[in-house]
């Protein structure tokens, strides 16, 4: 029998904006998506604001420590509840006072004892999904969603060996990239290194071993590994003493996540943030301990945004105009039995999941 190689994905899948319309409402609705950092919430009362599928959403840290997330609605007449960031005692909706108990349950509406029948006890605002993973709170707009251990099969304990003071780390900077491109297209470039050679100088001669770099499938995770060369001619200096301070390593959750983990235990990591059909954001945080300022990570996330991140926007904003040109037909994929850095099975691993989130 005649095996056929496996082809690139429709262009239509990153450029048409009914099926962006059907992402944000389907795949952004039921996967782990990324809210923020458990340090920005020390104490009970303690919230932050953001956006996800177009809904407006909050986290705030109950009396019990425990972190949960809700729509930012009144159960009342759907007033916003809360905006930015904050610390409050209680939920109070500014339009007519009900106020609302960190764990979200009605503890007072104003001459609510007036309504006969009226019962404060069922009325809760509407929790969402929440997870706290290796520090970072992750929610799922899904109420029937699978834990995240179940969709990246051991990545939290990794992530856990590979940052041996993950409970420490803190926010040092976000370095905000913005592409004109499909999200899709930015996550897949990040998901192979058939490119890196051509286009990143830096990574052919820099601290990885290409010929041993490669992205493997771990449930719905994509890790990448590779060996390092020798460290000796790091910029900063590793304390080789602890666990897997020799090793590279990157972990991409899917759809828009991604700890990326360098020699040294260096945490920093990747959120894409789809704007529109045409556009993402792409979020690089860099982590120390205790947030405290570090010359050395300062200059790695610099030099990192002036290399790799402005190679890979050269790329991708390519990519995207040739996804609207009448002369492109969707190439075969290079996917190599043997995987390796110059094959592309990551990318046809993606396709699938891009598939199976179009029911496709
Ligand atoms: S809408 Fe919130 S109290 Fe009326
Ligand atoms: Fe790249």
């Amino acid at each position: 029998m005649n095996e056929q190689p496996i082809h690139a994905l429709d262009p239509r899948y990153y450029t048409d904006p009914e099926l962006f319309k059907a992402e944000r409402d389907g795949l952004l609705s039921t996967t782990w998506q990324f809210a923020g950092h458990c340090s920005q919430l020390n104490n009970p009362g303690d919230y932050f604001t953001f956006e996800l599928a177009g809904e407006s959403l909050f986290c705030i840290m109950g009396r019990d420590h425990v972190i949960r997330t809700f729509y930012n609605v009144c159960q009342h007449r759907a007033h916003q509840l809360v905006s930015g960031e904050g610390s409050t005692r209680v939920v109070v909706c500014p339009y007519h006072a009900w106020t609302y108990e960190l764990t979200g349950q009605l503890r007072a509406a104003p001459n609510g004892h007036a309504v006969p029948g009226f019962d404060k006890s069922a009325i809760c605002l509407n929790e969402v999904r929440t997870e706290t993973f290796v520090g970072f709170i992750f929610v799922n707009l899904d109420p029937d969603a699978q834990p995240m251990d179940t969709w990246f099969p051991n990545a939290r304990a990794e992530l856990e060996a590979w940052l041996p003071n993950w409970q420490t780390l803190k926010p040092l900077e976000w370095v905000e990239i913005e592409e004109h491109c499909n999200w899709k297209v930015s996550v897949e470039n990040y998901s192979e290194c058939y490119h890196c050679t051509l286009n990143h100088p830096t990574f052919a001669t820099g601290v990885i071993k290409p010929e041993t770099y490669d992205i493997q499938p771990q449930g719905y995770c994509l890790r990448h590994t590779t060996e390092c060369q020798s460290l000796d001619n790091m910029t900063y200096d590793i304390d080789h003493s602890k666990p897997h301070a020799d090793e590279y390593s990157s972990w991409f959750l899917w759809p828009m996540f991604s700890f990326q983990v360098y020699p040294g235990n260096v945490l920093n990591t990747y959120h894409w943030r789809a704007v529109d059909t045409e556009r993402v954001v792409v979020w690089r945080g860099w982590y120390t301990e205790g947030g405290w300022d570090s010359e050395v990570i300062r200059r790695l996330a610099v030099q990192d945004r002036a290399t790799t991140v402005e190679e890979d926007i050269k790329l991708v904003e390519s990519v995207q105009r040739g996804m609207k040109s009448r002369g492109y037909k969707p190439g075969p994929l290079i996917v190599d039995p043997k995987s390796g850095v110059n094959s592309e099975h990551s990318i046809r691993t993606l396709h699938q999941w891009i598939r199976e989130a179009h029911n496709a």
